[in-house]
């Protein structure tokens, strides 16, 4: 099938790539012609695993091509993707300019029979916006031809994208045209042989199962943060309360893992957008109202452990508005989730925003996400090629990230480059942060703060090497 994917980025590339290698003609088409440069010699802008080679092959099958012409796309194509940005406009509400824009461009190339199929996440209603569009530059050039809009959100991952795309739980159709949804099942069916379902549906359900999705994946992390924090008051330990819930089978464990608060180009403003269209039909989202505002709460604990640590120590050597000053703080982790160089809305910038607003001296790492970081920070921060350089003369280390090679550390090498705060009034020496809190709040267990200050339960066994790192 001859398929056009219009904005090539982390979505696009992907599945414009993904179709590639299932058999289809695929040209990617995107207007950052810097982006479609580098893509035409084989060169990816983002770090996805597996990507590259993908792309690499299917290019040199002759299958997938990259252009900034998208009228040469949509000439060429049955069935025109539009993967475009939907950010956050300043009412929280999704900007649609990029798909309206694309959808025009469609509507002044088309010269036959196409279907739209909207892969950006667009809250309901945007279909008709589309249909609109390309209806009016039809008109203007006086042309009748036929054309179907549906809506097929995209759930992958970044970080695990090309198997998501390969092989989904489910592929969302919304369609009101049969013709349009047997040949979007067509295209699909290589991807679900083993039995996972097409859901063919109406196409504003479509466009609302999409932010439902992110809505409840963001609701369970603001949930398990929440009970995190109440088990550290409480003197319960999260990761015994995260299996002894995990294992019901109503519950799961995805998306269960306390940490840092969510980030990303989806959820924050995915959440955003479908409070502000619930506001538009008079309806008050009470539940995800407090998700979102319990998880800008949660970027703030990790902040508020180091700087109670340091103030109780009398080790805030600076002004009373720079109480951190004369700290180095390690940061292992810049990008919002492991396995991507993605720094959009990272729990990491507003970590390390605050920390340097306190007087913090910042020296991080991130295996893929430095340079991206380079571009919010600045000169702001040092950026350390190797994580365990972070460690010489840091005064603490905040874990933000999960990623693998973070996850079982030398700890024997940690301790000894390391820098210990000991002051006058302590004869125990804590080289972390975390770890002077498990000596300090003997009430609850050491895992029970884990998820506070690490993004991922599986540090527990950090966690414990860090507590007897500390009685050194
Ligand atoms: N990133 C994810 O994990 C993910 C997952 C599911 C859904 N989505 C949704 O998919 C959409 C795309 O997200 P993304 O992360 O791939 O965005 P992105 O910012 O990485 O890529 C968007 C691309 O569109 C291009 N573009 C903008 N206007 C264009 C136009 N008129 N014509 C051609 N190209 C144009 C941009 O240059 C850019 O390369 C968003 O709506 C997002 O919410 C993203």
């Amino acid at each position: 099938m001859n398929i056009s994917v219009i904005g090539t980025g982390y979505v696009g590339l992907v599945a414009g790539a993904c179709f590639a290698d299932s058999g289809n003609d695929v040209i990617c088409a995107d207007i950052d012609e810097k982006k479609i440069q580098r893509l035409t010699r084989g060169e990816i802008p983002i770090y996805e695993p597996g990507l590259e080679e993908l792309v690499k092959r299917n290019i040199k099958d002759g299958r997938l091509q990259f252009t900034t012409d998208i009228t040469y796309a949509v000439k060429n194509s049955l069935v025109c993707f539009i993967a475009v940005g939907t950010p956050p406009g300043e009412d929280g509400s999704a900007d649609l300019k990029y798909v309206l824009e694309a959808a025009r461009d469609i509507g002044k190339a088309m010269d036959g029979y196409r279907i739209m199929a909207g892969k950006s996440t667009v809250p309901v209603g945007t279909a008709d916006k589309v249909r609109a569009a390309i209806r009016e530059e039809l008109n203007k050039r006086s042309k009748n031809h036929e054309f179907d809009v549906v809506s097929n959100p995209e759930f992958l991952k970044e970080g695990a994208a090309l198997d998501d795309f390969m092989k989904p739980d489910r592929v969302v159709i919304g369609a009101d045209s049969s013709k349009a949804a047997e040949i979007m099942r067509e295209l699909y069916a290589p991807f679900v042989r083993t039995g996972k379902p097409i859901l063919i549906m109406d196409i504003r359900s479509a466009e609302m199962t999409k932010y439902a999705a992110n809505a409840l994946l963001a609701t369970k992390i603001s949930f398990i943060n929440e009970i995190a924090n109440l088990c550290e008051a409480a003197g319960a330990d999260i990761d015994n309360v995260r299996r002894g819930i995990g294992t019901d089978s109503r519950i799961g464990f995805e998306f269960l893992f306390p940490g840092v608060g969510y980030g990303g180009s989806c959820f924050p403003k995915d959440v955003q957008a479908i409070i502000r269209t619930a506001g538009e039909h008079g309806y008050d989202m009470k539940v995800l109202k407090s998700v979102e505002e319990v998880n800008c709460r949660q970027k703030g604990v990790v902040v508020d452990k180091i700087l109670k640590y340091f103030g109780a120590r009398g080790k805030g050597q600076g002004a009373k508005d720079k109480p951190l000053e004369g700290n180095t703080i390690g940061i292992w982790g810049l990008s919002f989730k492991p396995r991507t160089d993605d720094m959009r809305e990272a729990p990491s910038i507003t970590i390390i925003n605050r920390l340097l607003d306190l007087g913090a001296r910042i020296k991080a790492h991130d295996p893929e996400a430095m340079d991206e970081a380079r571009k919010v920070f600045g000169n702001r921060i040092e950026y350390i090629q190797d994580n365990y350089e972070v460690l010489k003369g840091a005064d603490a280390l905040a874990v933000i990230t999960e990623w693998n090679e973070f996850r079982r550390p030398n700890f024997e090498k940690m301790r000894n480059l390391m820098k210990s705060p000991v002051t006058s009034h302590t004869c125990v020496a804590p080289r972390f942060v975390v770890a002077a809190y498990a000596k300090n709040t003997p009430h609850s267990s050491p895992s029970s703060r884990l998820g506070l200050l690490c993004s991922d339960a599986l540090y527990a066994q950090l966690f414990m090497s860090l507590c007897i790192i500390s009685s050194f």
